[in-house]
């Protein structure tokens, strides 16, 4: 009889392996590129920065610094700059390996001037963070002056520190097992604080979908690589909502075209965000089809049926009833016998009967047994 033990070791061995194999024939620098670029505007979004810099230190003896990524009102200009290691905020970082929150630009002139002066950007606020590997910094991410005149907070400083740990570990490739699993919940817990920034139905949300899709795949027997692909499907399938205004998510007259379309896009945008971080490929998926319906009906893609992942349609009947469920500025929250009718009216419709039936199911088993799960 084989040890069944050892089988499940060789297996998480070989999947990690994998991954790290993926990390390499990607070419993990460019792919991050794409991801920082993703992040340091969504860095901008959220914390509603009027610019954002991700500055890198070069691999050559002299390890100068330059602008790898620059958005906002001069961006072009410091794209073509070359960061000198003098009277800067990066540099300041750099020297320091540590995160640096500036709201009294007066009193340290010396580190905006040159730059403020090449460009003609007048920098008020300022936030930076360090991207680490093996405990050296490689590059700094910078927000400038917040939109509405305000300053950066510890909150903010707080969302930098995150977008940084995220930043740092698409550039990493080279961990151990152990190191490598804990990136990925870091990463993971990063990213949800990010997309909670712009939840608006009292908190909870993606972590309750978690439990409740978790509840529907096990019914389905699925298994743990789909289960955990689920679960970070569930927590992360609004992230694309950073991309959105809040004027446009906070809205309660009724929405023009123009903003249908943007809300409308963000799985996409969402998609767009993780399918380039290896271990989130799979959830990237899911979290592109979460708002498919099964009779064709949905976005983006219009698909139905079977043609939607199953994780997807699972994602898209727990959504439902979570916002059925809760009370909403505009709602007060549904019973949940009342949801689960609601859910059952529409299976082959709206929703997938599979998946209907998978949640209820489990969800009357999981309140019979009482049975509790951590999740982050
Ligand atoms: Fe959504």
């Amino acid at each position: 009889m084989p040890n069944l033990q050892a089988l499940a070791t060789q297996a998480k061995a070989n999947q990690l392996d994998l991954l790290d194999k993926i990390w390499l024939k990607v070419k993990p620098e460019d792919k991050a590129d794409r991801i920082i670029a993703n992040i340091v505007s969504l860095t901008q979004n959220s914390l509603n920065s009027v610019a954002s810099t991700l500055v890198m230190v070069g691999a050559d003896n002299k390890r100068e610094i330059y602008y790898q990524l620059a958005e906002g009102p001069s961006a072009g200009q410091l794209k073509r700059l070359h960061a000198g290691r003098q009277s800067s905020i990066a540099e300041w970082v750099i020297r320091n390996s540590k995160p640096m929150l500036v709201n009294n630009p007066e009193k340290n002139s010396g580190f905006y001037k040159l730059i403020d002066e090449a460009t003609g950007f007048r920098t008020k606020h300022a936030l930076a963070a360090p991207l680490l590997r093996g405990g050296r910094v490689f590059g700094v991410i910078e927000a400038l002056n917040k939109s509405n005149g305000a300053v950066f907070s510890k909150h903010d400083l707080n969302t930098m520190l995150d977008v940084a740990n995220i930043g740092s570990t698409a550039f990493d490739g080279y961990r151990t097992n152990n190191e490598l699993i804990h990136s990925y919940k870091s990463t993971v817990r990063a990213l949800v604080s990010l997309a909670d920034a712009k939840e608006t139905s009292g908190g909870g949300h993606s972590r309750r979908l978690v439990e409740y899709a978790l509840m529907g795949a096990r019914e389905l027997g699925l298994n743990k690589q789909q289960q955990q692909n689920i679960e970070y499907a569930a927590l992360l399938h609004d992230i694309g909502k950073l991309s959105i205004a809040d004027a446009v998510l906070n809205k309660v007259e009724p929405l023009s075209d123009e903003e249908w379309s943007m809300i409308r896009k963000h799985p996409i945008v969402g998609y767009e965000i993780l399918r380039d971080i290896p271990f989130l490929r799979e959830a990237s998926l899911l979290i592109l089809y979460h708002h498919e319906r099964y009779d064709g009906s949905g976005y983006p893609q219009g698909l139905h049926g079977d043609g939607i992942p199953l994780g997807a349609r699972l994602i898209a009947v727990v959504d439902a009833f979570d916002n059925m469920t809760t009370d909403h500025s505009y709602r007060e929250a549904m019973p949940q016998q009342k949801a689960f009718a609601e859910l059952a009216g529409k299976a082959g419709d709206q929703f997938c009967p599979l998946a209907v039936k998978a949640f209820n199911t489990g969800y009357v088993r999981t309140h019979l047994t009482k049975k509790k799960r951590t999740i982050y």
